[in-house]
C-alpha cells in the first residue's frame, strides 16, 4: 500500500472544486498521465529494445528525427485519440494537426505536444521529457482546421510536462499553481510529492548554450556579460551556469531552486528568417504557464509569452524564463536597448 496522493485522486479531487465540471478533463489527463508511463518506459529501456539512434527523417522544423521523436509521437496519437475528451492534436513532429479518426467520439479540447524534448540527449543517456499544453476547442465536436488552435498561451486550460531523469516525474497546472508527481514504478502511480512549486524570485544561476555567444543581441550579452564578471563586475557576485540541453530538465532545476533559462533570438537565426529556437506552440506556452503559476517571469524579451497571439503552428519565439528579479532585468535591457536604437 502506498502512502500518499495519486495524480488521479489529485485530479479528481481539483475537479470537485469546479461547478458543473463532467470529468472530461480529468480523464483526458489520466490518458496523457498513460501515455507519459509509456514513455517513461520506453525511455528507460533504451538500447535493450533497441529505441536509441536517428530514424534518418527529418521533421517539419528541418531537424534530424530520431526514432523515439517518431515512436514516442505515436504513443501520444494512441493514447489519446481514442475517448471522445478531444477534436484534434497538434504536435512538434507532425506538419499537420491530427484530427480525431471519425470511429472515435469527438471532444471539447485540443491538445499539443512536444513527445520528446531534448531528444539529442537520449543516445547519451542524459534526461528528456514530454511537454503538453491543452486548449478548448472553439465550436464544439467538429474537426477543426489549424486556426482553431492558434490561441495566444493565456488560453490555456492546463500545461504539463514529464522528466525522465533518475526519478520520472510529472509536474502540471491547472492554473491553480503547480504540483510535482514522482513515479513509482513499483505500483505504476505518480505520487504527490512536491505540492505548490514556487520560483524563488533571486537567483545566481543562469542557463544559456554559450556557443552562440557571437550571434546574441546586445541586450542578452550585456547580461551574460555581466554574469561572467563575477564578484569584481557590474553585478557584485559570481554565477553559476547549466546547460542541459533539454528545456524540460531546466525548467524543473528552475522550479526546484531557481535559475534563468535563455534560448534568445539571435543573428544566426535572423539570417535564416527565423523567429527563435524555441516553439511557441508545444515549449514556450506551456512552460511558460507553468513558471507563471509558480511565481516566475517568461517572457520573449520583449513580449509575456503568454500573450502571444500565434500566427502559425509551427511558429518559433525567443524563450527568456525563470526567476522574476533576474528576468525583469533582461527585459529592462531589452527595452533599453530598443528605445536607444530607436532614438
Ligand atoms: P527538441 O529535442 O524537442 O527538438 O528540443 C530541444 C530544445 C530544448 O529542449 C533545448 O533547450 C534546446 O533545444 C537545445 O538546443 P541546443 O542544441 O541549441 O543547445
Ligand atoms: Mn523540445
Ligand atoms: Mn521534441
Amino acid at each position: 500500500m502506498h502512502n500518499g496522493t495519486t495524480i488521479t485522486q489529485f485530479i479528481i479531487e481539483e475537479q470537485r472544486k469546479i461547478e458543473g465540471a463532467t470529468g472530461d478533463f480529468t480523464s483526458l489527463l489520466n490518458d496523457i498521465v498513460t501515455a507519459c508511463k509509456v514513455i517513461s518506459n520506453m525511455v528507460n529501456k533504451g538500447e535493450l529494445i533497441g529505441v536509441l539512434g536517428s530514424a534518418g527523417s527529418e521533421n517539419v522544423q528541418g531537424e534530424t528525427q530520431k526514432k523515439l521523436d517518431i515512436l514516442t509521437n505515436e504513443v501520444f496519437l494512441r493514447s489519446n485519440e481514442w475517448a471522445g475528451h478531444l477534436s484534434a492534436m497538434a504536435s512538434e513532429e507532425m506538419e499537420e494537426i491530427y484530427g480525431i479518426p471519425s470511429q472515435y467520439p469527438r471532444g471539447k479540447y485540443l491538445l499539443t505536444f512536444d513527445p520528446l524534448d531534448g531528444s539529442s540527449n537520449t543516445d547519451v543517456n542524459v534526461s528528456v521529457g514530454t511537454i503538453f499544453s491543452i486548449l478548448r476547442c472553439p465550436g464544439e465536436r467538429v474537426c477543426p482546421n489549424r486556426d482553431a488552435f492558434l490561441q495566444p498561451g493565456t488560453q490555456q486550460v492546463a500545461a504539463g510536462y514529464a522528466l525522465y531523469g533518475p526519478s520520472t516525474m510529472m509536474v502540471l497546472t491547472t492554473g491553480n499553481g503547480v504540483n510535482g508527481f514522482t513515479l513509482d514504478q513499483d505500483i505504476g502511480e505518480f505520487i504527490l510529492t512536491h505540492s505548490s512549486m514556487t520560483i524563488p524570485e533571486d537567483t545566481r544561476e543562469f542557463a544559456i548554450n554559450c556557443s552562440n555567444m557571437r550571434f546574441w543581441e546586445p541586450p542578452v550579452k550585456r547580461y551574460v556579460d555581466e554574469c561572467l564578471a563575477g564578484a569584481e563586475g557590474p553585478r557584485g557576485e559570481d554565477f553559476n551556469m547549466r546547460w542541459i540541453a533539454s528545456m524540460v530538465a531546466e525548467v524543473h532545476r528552475i522550479l526546484t531552486r531557481g535559475g534563468i533559462f535563455m534560448y534568445p533570438l539571435d543573428a544566426k537565426m535572423k539570417a535564416r528568417g527565423a523567429e527563435g529556437k524555441l516553439r511557441l506552440m508545444y515549449e514556450a506556452n506551456p512552460m511558460g504557464f507553468i513558471i507563471e503559476q509558480a511565481g516566475g517571469v517568461a517572457s520573449t524579451g520583449r513580449e509575456r509569452i503568454l500573450a502571444v497571439k500565434p500566427r502559425d503552428l509551427h511558429q518559433r519565439v525567443p524563450v527568456i524564463l525563470g526567476s522574476r528579479n533576474e528576468v525583469e532585468r533582461v527585459v529592462a535591457y531589452h527595452a533599453e536597448a530598443d528605445s536607444e536604437a530607436a532614438a
